[in-house]
């Protein structure tokens, strides 16, 4: 018979002994003020911290060494055009028979924004308010009106965000979707460092923590258990997106005709480069195999090397906006992804007990990132996009990517806000 036991916390002196082998005591500095319930809850906390994190900055930060690269070619907007019909009515044949879902990437902090709350209740109107997630769920709905079918909408959102997220939806009545066919789940979290590799505290009694990237989306939607609800649905395709592209189109039925008809398990949107140096990830072949490298760990020649009639031959960006098979996604769910080190300004309680809030930068965060998942996959297919009619992120405050521009080209795309 199955027992049921009730789990100990690990004890204040084996916590003790935990953080001192590691130079990190100052967890427990506050501890005596705290209540019964904080004290457990700080101590369950320091189980589970992993003390290798630190040790990653210990010596600065190394990015991992890239492959042996190689260009990998798109299916351009003119090859797309001229199969469009056949791509389009294949996708909305899959839309049709609700093989195809999307999961909203909506667990990130948008700190380069200075926003407290969900990034997608940003209100981007002018004359009107158009909130971000209205805007997204608009663009789903056009396929939906399209197709004359739901497509299953999957939302991530993170620990700091939820309950806003899901008020949100609820006040604003799904913005006009069908409840029954939108799900949340709550992605991990993980520890944040200052500089010198200490952990920092976001309260007295609680270990700072923020979303671990947007790489265990697929993880956490299992981990909530909502596979089954993907299989129930017959879903057995994702298009993963990001909260802040008030341009793209999800679930593009011309997308995922593209994927379905070329036989791939994933597929990309990309844009071509505004120029060589754009800081943009590219998706590329290393060692045989697709994969997205940033800018920054591309050689000059790379950058620059050309074809015969003069085109870049590592043109193409992406626009986090992928299409993977679930069956595939299954597969490689338990393949650990590459942990990357980011620095950002992280709230924290100092040495007298004073709450924090950085101006600058000061300290790493530990994230996994989807674009990862793209080097796991035996093939994907790198679709281009028109830029000026898909692409219009907003991260920053001002200047590129930001509130500013993304108006500019909604503007220029018709659309009134
Ligand atoms: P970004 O890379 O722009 O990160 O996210 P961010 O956290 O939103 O913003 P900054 O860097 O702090 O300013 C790209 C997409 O991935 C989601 C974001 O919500 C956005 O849709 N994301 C990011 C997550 O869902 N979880 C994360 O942990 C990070």
């Amino acid at each position: 018979m199955f027992c049921a036991e009730k789990r100990e916390n690990m004890t204040l002196e084996q916590a003790k002994t935990k953080l001192s082998d590691a130079g990190q005591e100052h967890l427990l500095r506050y501890y005596d003020e705290l209540n019964e319930e904080q004290k457990e809850n700080l101590l369950r906390q320091i189980e589970h911290l992993d003390m290798e994190l630190p040790k990653m900055v210990e010596n600065g930060v190394k990015e991992a060494e890239r492959g042996v690269l190689a260009p990998l070619g798109a299916i351009t907007l003119d090859e797309i055009d001229k199969k469009r019909e056949c791509y389009e009515n294949s996708g909305i044949q899959a839309i049709q028979e609700c093989k195809v879902g999307a999961v909203l990437l909506a667990g990130g902090q948008g700190t380069r924004l200075g926003l407290d709350g969900p990034k997608g209740m940003l209100n981007i109107g002018v004359h009107k308010e158009l909130f971000l997630f209205e805007r997204l769920v608009g663009n789903l709905m056009e396929v939906v009106e399209k197709t004359g079918a739901w497509i299953p909408l999957f939302i991530m959102t993170s620990e700091k965000n939820n309950d806003d997220t899901v008020s949100f939806f609820k006040e604003k009545n799904y913005f006009g979707y069908d409840p029954r066919y939108v799900f949340f789940f709550v992605q991990q979290m993980a520890p944040s460092v200052s500089y010198e590799g200490k952990f920092y505290m976001e309260e007295k009694g609680k270990v700072s923590t923020s979303p671990n990237g947007n790489g265990g989306w697929f993880v956490s939607l299992v981990k909530a258990g909502l596979l089954d609800q993907v299989r129930e649905f017959g879903v057995e395709w994702l298009n993963v997106f990001a909260v802040d592209n008030v341009l793209q189109k999800i679930a593009d039925p011309v997308f995922v005709g593209a994927v379905l008809e070329n036989k791939c398990v994933c597929g990309a949107k990309v844009v071509a480069k505004a120029d060589p140096n754009e800081r943009v990830g590219v998706l590329c072949l290393e060692d045989g195999k697709p994969s997205i490298v940033e800018y920054y760990e591309m050689t000059d020649e790379i950058i620059h090397s050309r074809d015969g009639e003069g085109k870049l031959l590592y043109n193409y960006g992406v626009i986090l906006n992928y299409l993977f098979q679930v069956d595939t996604l299954v597969e490689i769910v338990e393949q650990h992804l590459p942990l990357h080190v980011v620095e950002k300004k992280i709230p924290y309680i100092n040495e007298v007990g004073e709450y924090v809030k950085p101006e600058q930068p000061n300290g790493y965060k530990f994230e996994t990132l989807v674009l990862d998942m793209i080097h796991l996959m035996d093939n994907c297919l790198s679709f281009e996009v028109e830029r000026d009619k898909e692409f219009a992120p907003i991260k920053n405050a001002t200047g590129v990517d930001s509130l500013e521009s993304a108006r500019n080209l909604m503007k220029k795309n018709g659309i009134s806000f």
